[in-house]
């Protein structure tokens, strides 16, 4: 008996840890249309990599874009905020922490259109990638390739 109560102590305090981590994650604002299936999809991929994210369902994206500096030529589907970078589109989470961590002086991140086999945009078809740049975009209007994702 008592090894059973040492056992579910251990688990108990291993689920406390996995919630402290969980809870120590960036936290994101994600504005989307109630009809955005694909937007959820992206959603689901930024909490499964950690991040606490707020989705705000709009009747339109468009302000979101225009207020937080998209550029028209680089936009998706949905449009979120992460410590004042704007995200735009099924960016990796991967390449948000990166942002996270380097701080460009950038205005945002963009994966532009809805490239099959980006997170949230795999569901269709698993097997097939289209190639896709996440752009990172200044507020004096410079695009960069912040990482190249090779298609098949
Ligand atoms: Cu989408
Ligand atoms: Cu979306």
């Amino acid at each position: 008996m008592k090894l059973r109560f040492a056992l579910l102590g251990a688990c108990a305090l291993a689920l406390t840890l996995a919630a402290a981590l969980y809870a120590a994650g960036p936290e994101i604002t994600v504005y989307k249309l109630s009809t955005c299936t694909c937007c959820m999809q992206w959603v689901e991929h930024l909490k499964k990599n950690g991040f606490q994210v707020t989705v705000k369902e709009v009747p339109s994206v468009d302000e979101y874009k225009r207020q937080f500096g998209v550029p028209k030529d680089l936009e998706s589907c949905h449009t979120a905020v992460v410590d004042g970078y704007a995200i735009e589109g099924h960016v990796p989470a991967s390449e948000i922490l990166r942002v996270l961590k380097e701080r460009p002086r950038a205005k945002g991140l963009a994966v532009p259109g809805m490239p099959l086999g980006s997170p949230g945009m795999e569901a269709s078809q698993k097997d097939v990638r289209d190639a896709y740049d996440v752009v990172l975009f200044t507020a004096d209007g410079k695009n960069y390739v912040y990482r190249h994702y090779a298609g098949n």
